[in-house]
């Protein structure tokens, strides 16, 4: 059997098939058309197939999978279980691997394109566009899936916060925008920038703390060290998707009078102690930015809470703070989820269990696979439901960057999340406070991020695992 099966390109078939394809012209036209578009094949392995004429009237072709079976399908689409369920018992060494991405986004589109494609053309269709009903029901999904009370769509993550944090300083300190000389919040150093960056917009001061080395999520400790008289509130991470010391920093803001905003851009469905995050803190704010672990199909966003005077701010502020068309009584933004993309994002959120099962399922395969002295894996701690929106792994600095260079040799794609700790980003860094204890730094030296997309096959994330024993050997 010379060829190889290219997983990235989704065609599936046994070595009978392969011999098949060779020996008939027909067939390998119809391949190497599928190869060319990047159709994937699905062959029921159980189904001998001997001959082009009880193939053809099975075969579909189009964005979505080709099929080749003597069985005629109800469904002529895989599903992803399908999908997944084809690639069980391959042989790695059967496996062209191609260039393997951190994510494969067009994939997930290909497999549930029937279901998004008329979601998308209702909403397209019915000219509602800016505020349609399918808003209203994914802010009431949300708060079904999650257990919040309230939650209000908006444009994006980074909106989500600048609101919570604003519809907090309006509900508890009577304010349209926190201070800068009087209003610090304190946020952890190691995060996405517009953690900080929302809360500049936001008014305040950022002050900026150490994480946690085992967990990465804001330090407790640090938190403690850098609250002063001046100190309002905290923004926790939940970065990665691993839901930060929740008890140890309610207990914190408890004592010291703070609030606490949960940045969920990359923890949707993840928990801690049972409780989903969002709804721990006093505001919950989620990202549905495309490669977020429930992504959208551009930028899109939502804040939950369980206050319902948080939540009545939040609702105006987006919507140029005003109840009243054309009379705001605050200063306000235009931030709102679009109808379309609230359509799309109520099919993924159907899928939430599917995705979050299947990377907790990819890092397991990582966990037991990657095992070198040398490697620190994701830590998941008691009470703390992990969802790996990243598989983020620690080397020491130099052997970090050389196994980046040698994955990359491999065709293997990673990421570093982040490579700038915050006290190291001019704009935030200017604006921020900073204290001179900061290790963080040396973190984002060491740390690798690995591709972690749902639909990859288990073959490809074992051969990725092995690529990295390889290197370390
Ligand atoms: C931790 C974190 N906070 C905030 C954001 C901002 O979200 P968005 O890109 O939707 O504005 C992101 C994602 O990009 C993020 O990862």
């Amino acid at each position: 059997m010379g060829e190889k099966i290219r997983i990235p390109s989704d065609i599936i078939f046994d070595e009978e098939i392969v011999g098949e394809i060779n020996s008939n012209p027909a067939l390998k036209q119809i391949v190497s058309f599928a190869k060319e578009f990047f159709i994937p094949i699905w062959h029921n392995k159980n189904e001998k197939i001997d001959g082009i004429n009880q193939i053809l009237p099975w075969i579909v072709f189009g964005e979505n999978p080709v099929i080749i079976t003597r069985q005629k399908r109800e469904n002529s689409h895989l599903t992803p279980e399908e999908f997944l369920s084809n690639f069980l018992e391959i042989n790695e060494e059967k496996i062209d691997f191609g260039n393997i991405g951190m994510l494969s986004l067009s994939k997930e589109v290909r497999y549930f394109s029937d279901e998004l494609v008329s979601s998308l053309l209702k909403s397209f269709y019915s000219g509602n566009w800016i505020l349609g009903p399918e808003v209203k029901e994914l802010e009431k999904a949300t708060c079904e899936k999650i257990g919040a009370k309230y939650s209000v769509g908006v444009n994006s993550g980074t909106d989500a916060l600048v609101i919570g944090l604003r519809a907090i300083a309006l509900s508890r300190f009577n304010k349209e925008f926190f201070s800068k000389e009087e209003d610090e919040i304190i946020v952890p150093d190691l995060t996405f920038l517009a953690t900080a960056e929302a809360v500049i917009l936001s008014g305040a001061t950022p002050v900026i703390a150490n994480v946690d080395e085992k967990t990465y999520t804001i330090s407790p400790e640090s938190i403690e060290e850098s609250i002063t008289k001046k100190t309002r509130g905290i923004v926790v991470v939940h970065l990665y998707g691993l839901p930060a010391d929740m008890d140890a920093i309610l207990d914190i803001a408890k004592r010291h009078n703070l609030f606490v905003v949960e940045d969920c851009a990359q923890s949707f469905y993840s928990k801690f102690n049972g409780k989903y995050t969002g709804t721990i803190g006093d505001v919950g704010c989620f990202s549905f930015f495309p490669s977020k672990n429930l992504g959208g199909h551009g930028d899109g966003g939502v804040i939950a809470t369980n206050d319902q005077k948080i939540y009545e701010y939040a609702s105006i502020l987006g919507k140029h703070g005003s109840k009243i068309r054309d009379y705001a009584e605050y200063i306000g933004m235009n931030s709102r989820l679009d109808t379309i993309q609230a359509s799309l994002l109520l099919k993924k959120l159907d899928k939430i269990e599917f995705f979050t099962e299947r990377r907790r399922k990819i890092a397991e395969i990582y966990n037991r696979e990657i095992n070198h002295p040398d490697i620190i894996l994701p830590y998941e701690p008691p009470k703390r439901f992990h969802v790996y929106h990243q598989y983020t792994i620690r080397l020491k600095r130099k052997k970090a960057d050389e196994l980046r260079d040698f994955l990359s040799r491999n065709n293997i794609e990673t990421r570093v999340y982040y490579p700038y700790p915050m006290h190291k980003v001019p704009s935030i860094a200017r604006n921020s406070k900073v204290y001179d204890n900061l290790y963080t730094e040396e973190i984002t030296k060491q740390i690798l991020s690995l591709p972690i997309e749902p639909l990859h096959p288990d073959a490809l994330i074992k051969h990725i695992s092995r690529k990295i024993t390889e290197f370390m050997r």
